[in-house]
C-alpha cells in the first residue's frame, strides 16, 4: 500500500484504546530501526520530520528513505508527517512533496491567528483536486521544554472551553495538547520534581483531568501528545558511565502515557528516547572499542539500540503492536 495518512490509523486507535507511535526521523539508521521495529511487531507508524531534520538531511534524502522502508514493508501502515510545521508555506511545500499528514504549529500564537493560519492549511491539505487527502493536526496550549527548533519556556496547560470552537472553525484532523508533557531530556526542574527511594527524580503528574474534560468536549476526536519520551534511566547512566554529562535528565513515567493512550490520545511523540539510544549505543561503543574508526560499526549498534526503544514503547506504552 502507499503511504497513508492518520485519519483511519487514528479511528482505529481512538476505539481500540491504544495510540500510534510518532518518531522524528534524522538519519537512514533511525528510519531502519524504527520501521524495522514496526514492521516485525505489525504496528501502525508515524515517521515525522521536523524543521530542524529538513535542514540537516535535506527533506528529499529523508522522503526516498521513507520510501525505501515502505518497500520493505509494503502492508505496514506508514504515515510520513510534518513535525511543527510553523508556517502555512512549509505545509504547502511537504504536502506538494507528497506528505501524508502535516502539523501546523501556532500555538504560541493569539488564538485568532492559530485558528485562521490552521484553517487556511486545512483547506488545502484537504482539497483532493490537488492530491491525497492530507491529515492536518493543530495544537493548542504550549509545552515547557527547549529543542532545536521548538522552545516554550512556559507551559500553559490547553484550555478545554477552547476546544471545541478551535476543531469546528478549522476543520482540523487532530489536536496536539498541553496536560504537562515537555520536550526535550529535561522536562522539569530538579525543584518540580520530587525524588524515590533510589534517588531518582519523580516528576509531576500528567493532568489526566483536563484530558478527560477535553474528551467530553470532543467526544471521538484524537488527541496528540507531544514530549512523550520518558529518557530512560539505563540510557542516562550508560551515557554518563562512558563520557557523557546528563545530570538530572527527566522524561514522563511509561505508566502514565500508557493511561493516556487507554484514552483519546492517539498519538504519542517520541523524538528524544531515540537520541538517548543512539548516543548510549554510540558512547559504549567507543569505550569498549577505541581503536573503531568505521562509522558502520557505531552508527550500527546505534541502530540496535534505537530499534530496542521503538520495541520497547510498541510493545509497553503504546499497545499498537499487532494493529497493523
Ligand atoms: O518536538 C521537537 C522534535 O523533538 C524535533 O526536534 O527540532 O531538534 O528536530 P528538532
Ligand atoms: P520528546 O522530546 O519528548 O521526545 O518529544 C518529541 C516531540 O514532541 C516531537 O514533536
Ligand atoms: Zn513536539
Amino acid at each position: 500500500m502507499p503511504l497513508v495518512n492518520t485519519k483511519e490509523m487514528f479511528k482505529k486507535a481512538y476505539d481500540g484504546g491504544y495510540a500510534v507511535g510518532a518518531f522524528n526521523v534524522n538519519n537512514m539508521e533511525i528510519v531502519q530501526a524504527i520501521t524495522e521495529a514496526a514492521g516485525e511487531l505489525h504496528s501502525p507508524v508515524i515517521l515525522q520530520v521536523s524543521k530542524g531534520a529538513r535542514a540537516y538531511a535535506n527533506s528529499k534524502f529523508l522522503i526516498h528513505m521513507v520510501k525505501a522502508a515502505l518497500e520493505n514493508y509494503p502492508d505496514l501502515p506508514i504515515a510520513l508527517h510534518l513535525d511543527h510545521g510553523d508556517s502555512f508555506e512549509l505545509c504547502k511545500a511537504c504536502i506538494d512533496d507528497g506528505f501524508t499528514s502535516v502539523m501546523i504549529d501556532y500555538s504560541g500564537h493569539p488564538y485568532e491567528e492559530n485558528v485562521e493560519v490552521t484553517r487556511k492549511v486545512c483547506e488545502y491539505a484537504h482539497d483532493t483536486s490537488k492530491h491525497p487527502y492530507v491529515t492536518v493536526e493543530a495544537e493548542l496550549g504550549t509545552l515547557a521544554g527547549v529543542e532545536d527548533e521548538v522552545s516554550h519556556e512556559h507551559s500553559t496547560y490547553t484550555d478545554p472551553d477552547q476546544v471545541q470552537d478551535f476543531v469546528t472553525r478549522t476543520g482540523v484532523d487532530s489536536l496536539a495538547i498541553a496536560i504537562g508533557t515537555s520536550h526535550g531530556a529535561y522536562k522539569f526542574t530538579k525543584e518540580q520534581c520530587t525524588r524515590n527511594k533510589d534517588g531518582i527524580l519523580v516528576p509531576p503528574p500528567l493532568r489526566i483531568d483536563i484530558l478527560e474534560e477535553i474528551e467530553k468536549r470532543i467526544p471521538g476526536f484524537p488527541i496528540v501528545l507531544h514530549g512523550s519520551s520518558s529518557v530512560p534511566q539505563e540510557y542516562v547512566a550508560i551515557i554518563n558511565q562512558h563520557g557523557g554529562k546528563m545530570p538530572d535528565a527527566v522524561g514522563i513515567p511509561e505508566e502514565q502515557l500508557r493511561e493516556a493512550a487507554r484514552h483519546a490520545v492517539c498519538k504519542i511523540n517520541i523524538d528524544s528516547d531515540l537520541r538517548l539510544g543512539m548516543t548510549a549505543a554510540i558512547r559504549l561503543h567507543f569505550d569498549e572499542h577505541p581503536d573503531h574508526f568505521d562509522p558502520r560499526q557505531y552508527l550500527g549498534d546505534g541502530r540496535k539500540y534505537v530499534k530496542a526503544v521503538v520495541e520497547h514503547k510498541i510493545t509497553e506504552v503504546l499497545g499498537s503492536k499487532d494493529k497493523a
